[in-house]
């Protein structure tokens, strides 16, 4: 069957954007023309048009998209604040200048900029050549300091105007550059260039007129009997287009938004607490031995101001004699002595296991299901899998038949809710539970474990005055937004990468 639009090299069936920018590049038949060549020959003002036009004159024949992969040098954050506010050695080495050789210390420099630029800032002088000497600053031979200087600057300022090709600069300025944080970025770009193919060439210009196509058809339009005659404008469903990007909510935002909507839809009411705590009600109340590893400083964020937080005298005791013999919990508490004033100590909370408890020593008699979704604070190296301050899920039922095979299917509704029907729990342990079990989902054939559960134990819920078994869980919140967002390290959730954020699911 005979398929004209098809054919090769003709150009009947070609488009006005083709057909104008077809009879641009055959005033030049043999040049490969640039974006912005294009763009300013067509008289087009979005390059939607060029790449469109484009993809319609390469499937028929005509043209030839090479592409090009450049790396390209722009200013990061840093970056343009330095090139506002001047290079931080720049701002140094002005000020040195201005003193008296006398007056160049370090105590005057220190109180002339302030710490996070003082430190750095010197180490940057030293590269230059800047010595200390008994306390003053020396520059081996100033003006190649200043010329070094001057040379970052103007690297700095010839970035100001947009990325350039890495090509284009100086290597060792790149490579200065790329060694400190946020002045630079390098990325790699796709550079496109059109040129006419061999077939496109030998078309004939006088058979590019432009030619009226519809493209939208109005109610005006099928009112007459114009339309009949009309040539209407083929549809590209694959051409490229902007994507538009509006506004959003953070992906962590948007997943807290639907967590919590799917506690309420199970029966839950949402509490909150404090990010500062008491070691006592963070630790203390939950039965956490005083010497246990993850009270030490390597582990728990201690607050200088304050030091000390208020805890009421009665739990103080109770808590005493609970850790010192177990009160009458039936336990034998750890048998160490209780030392109320590091119960009293200020912390940033660990878990938001201490907004559940707290809210049982509030109402120790109303039967409840709560849920809250908060951060919590742990000393730990940030790396693929860690931060210093992350979310959890944390909730518990607290009423007179709250059992294990309850929490275990509340936890099972919660999870199957959020897209994750395969869940299983392993016995844990946990200072505060007993039972305690670990809480794991099934996640492309592989069980993953999102949080820790069990039932508080007695020595937790007496001193809180309530007779009744509470369910408690504790869950990780960023590793199921990982899951959730296909994502394999978690400090992703927190960059201000607006490209990788735009292209992050809606939830
Ligand atoms: N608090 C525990 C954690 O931070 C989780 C947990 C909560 C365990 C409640 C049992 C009960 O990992």
């Amino acid at each position: 069957m005979a398929q004209f639009g098809k054919v090769q090299g003709g150009t009947m069936d070609l488009g006005n954007n083709e057909r104008r920018m077809l009879r641009v590049m055959l005033s030049e038949p043999t040049h490969s023309w640039s974006l912005e060549q294009l763009l300013s020959a067509t008289g087009w003002d979005d390059q939607v048009h060029v790449a469109g036009a484009g993809v319609g004159l390469e499937e028929a024949g005509l043209v030839e998209v090479l592409e090009e992969r450049v790396n390209s040098v722009s200013l990061g954050g840093e970056g343009l604040l330095a090139a506002s506010a001047g290079l931080l050695e720049a701002r140094l080495w002005r000020w040195i200048s201005e003193q008296q050789p006398d007056d160049r210390t370090m105590a005057a420099l220190s109180s002339e900029f302030e710490r996070h630029e003082a430190g750095p800032g010197v180490g940057l002088l030293k590269a230059l050549g800047i010595r200390l000497e008994a306390g003053s600053m020396v520059a081996e031979n100033e003006d190649s300091v200043t010329s070094a200087i001057e040379q970052r600057s103007a690297f700095i300022g010839s970035l100001v105007a947009g990325p350039v090709g890495q090509s284009e600069l100086d290597s060792d300025m790149v490579s200065h550059f790329t060694s400190r944080k946020g002045l630079i970025v390098l990325e790699e770009r796709v550079s496109r260039n059109w040129a006419l193919t061999e077939v496109g060439s030998s078309v004939d210009v006088s058979t590019l007129k432009e030619v009226d196509l519809i493209g939208d058809v109005t109610p005006e339009m099928l009112q007459g009997e114009d339309w009949r005659d009309a040539i209407f404008k083929p549809f590209d469903v694959n051409a490229p287009a902007p994507t538009p990007s509006g506004g959003r909510p953070h992906p962590m935002q948007a997943l807290i938004e639907m967590i919590r909507s799917v506690f309420l839809e199970m029966g839950f009411s949402e509490i909150e607490g404090d990010f500062v705590q008491s070691a006592g009600w963070n630790m203390d109340s939950l039965f956490i031995p005083q010497s246990h590893p993850a009270r030490t400083m390597q582990d728990t964020f201690y607050l200088s101001e304050p030091e000390k937080v208020e805890v009421e005298q009665e739990y103080l005791d109770l808590w005493a004699r609970v850790h010192e013999h177990g009160h009458d919990t039936g336990s034998r508490g750890w048998g160490v002595t209780f030392d109320q004033e590091e119960a009293k100590k200020a912390l940033l909370r660990t878990h938001t296991t201490v907004n559940t408890v707290r809210h049982i020593a509030e109402n120790p008699h109303e039967p409840c299901r709560v849920f809250g979704i908060g951060r919590v604070f742990r000393q730990e190296s940030i790396d693929r899998t860690h931060l210093p301050e992350f979310y959890q899920i944390e909730g518990i039922i607290h009423e007179s038949e709250a059992n294990l095979p309850m929490l275990i299917s509340t936890l099972k509704t919660f999870y199957s809710k959020m897209g994750f029907p395969d869940v299983r729990v392993r016995p844990a342990y946990f200072p505060y539970t007993e039972p305690s079990v670990e809480v794991d989902v099934m996640w492309r054939g592989k069980w993953l474990e999102l949080g820790g559960s069990g039932i508080f134990r007695p020595e937790v819920t007496e001193p809180l005055g309530t007779e009744w078994p509470v369910c408690a869980w504790g869950l990780g919140l960023e590793r199921l937004a990982m899951l959730i967002l296909d994502l394999d390290d978690i400090r992703e959730l927190y960059q201000p990468d607006l490209e990788r954020l735009r292209r992050m699911p809606i939830l």
